[in-house]
């Protein structure tokens, strides 16, 4: 069922009591990665709600939001095929009104500077306030008992458990591994912006991560040491933004990698700007 408005989403909703409910908030292009939470979802809920929306809060000026690839119509065809219960797109107004989206007019969620001033936060800034703002909306508007998060965005499904222990929001968060093509890049809604060429460029990424990883595995383990490991794979066609390795549960910075570290990195590619990460333990 695919429905637009939070009036008919909630009304669905109230003839569900006494079911679990679990709810995987998406921006829609969905893939394989989406795919794999959605049957997370499917395996631990009674009912399942996609939601399919465009968050413009969570885009800065430059960024992709007009360009952002819109597909509802795929995106329903395969929430119907794993037996979604319910497909949620609301249009921008439905959520935030017709007026000026800006902090000076909405009530914003934000996150702790601590967990936002690093990794995406830095160069994306505001754009976890959008995040939890939408992500708080999405849960009260759905009430679930469980939401479905990839690990792929490793800093926001941090931040949004912060939000929700902090907020004592009565959701269960589930995280779910990253999936990877064959060649190791993880799935991504803006790998369709690579070239043929890009995609091989952006092989770069899981290359480093599982050097790191080999690296901490023979050893070594000072964080430095590690993170230099990176420049043997880098060339020109690299714009590398960050690189970190940190606290895998409170994005704490470390001397020395252990078996709760994560290592993160955003580099530029043919233009587009994709992310990565992987747990050093386990
Ligand atoms: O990860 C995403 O796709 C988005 O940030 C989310 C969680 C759906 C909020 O808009």
């Amino acid at each position: 069922m695919l429905l637009h408005k939070i009036d008919e989403l909630r009304s669905v909703r109230r003839e569900w009591a006494g079911l679990s409910v679990g709810l995987v908030p998406t921006m829609g292009a969905l893939h394989e990665g989406h795919l794999s939470l959605i049957k997370k979802a499917k395996e631990t809920c009674d009912k399942v709600i996609v939601s399919v929306f465009v968050n413009p809060i969570q885009f800065g000026p430059s960024e992709d939001y007009d360009k952002y690839p819109r597909t509802l119509d795929r995106d329903t065809e395969l929430c119907q095929k794993e037996g979604v219960d319910i497909v949620f797109a609301p249009s921008p107004d439905e959520m935030y009104g017709g007026g000026r989206l800006s902090n000076d007019t909405l009530t914003y969620v934000c996150p702790p500077f601590f967990y936002v001033n690093k990794l995406c936060g830095k160069s994306r800034v505001g754009h976890f306030d959008g995040v939890c703002t939408v992500v708080l909306k999405l849960f009260n508007i759905v009430q679930p008992d469980y939401a479905f998060f990839g690990q792929k965005d490793a800093q926001q499904v941090v931040i949004v458990k912060k939000m929700v222990k902090d907020l004592n929001v009565p959701v269960e968060i589930i995280q779910c591994p990253i999936v990877r093509e064959e060649s190791g890049l993880a799935l991504s809604s803006r790998n369709k912006y690579l070239s043929e060429a890009g995609k091989k460029d952006a092989l770069v990424l899981s290359a480093i991560l599982n050097n790191i990883k080999l690296c901490y595995n023979r050893g070594i383990t000072d964080v430095s040491a590690l993170k230099e490991t990176a420049y043997g794979f880098l060339t020109d066609k690299h714009d590398l933004e960050y690189l970190e390795i940190l606290d895998k549960n409170t994005l704490e910075e470390k001397k020395n990698a252990d078996n709760d570290s994560i290592a993160l990195i955003a580099c530029r590619v043919d233009g587009v700007r994709l992310i990565d990460n992987m747990y050093l333990g386990g």
